[in-house]
């Protein structure tokens, strides 16, 4: 993975990465917010959104996914 350069914004910077069949990780102050316009707490500067509907926390990944997958193949 390279990394861009942006001085004095590193710590501002937000990245999402696809994971395949799995989450889109979220790195940085990116604020989500639930389909009634509120803000959703997050406790950790990564979260982990789910993307394949079955987890029980959403809209964070619970591992749900990787059972899903499992009965796919
Ligand atoms: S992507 Fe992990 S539970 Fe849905």
């Amino acid at each position: 993975m390279s990394s861009v350069s942006n001085p004095g914004c590193e710590d501002r910077d937000v990245t999402i990465t696809v994971c395949p069949d799995g989450p889109l990780l979220v790195r940085g102050p990116a604020t989500l917010i639930d389909a009634d316009g509120n803000a959703i707490n997050r406790e950790r500067a990564t979260v982990a959104l789910c993307r394949c509907g079955g987890t029980a926390i959403p809209p964070f990944c619970d591992g749900t996914h990787k059972k899903r997958k499992s009965r796919r193949s």
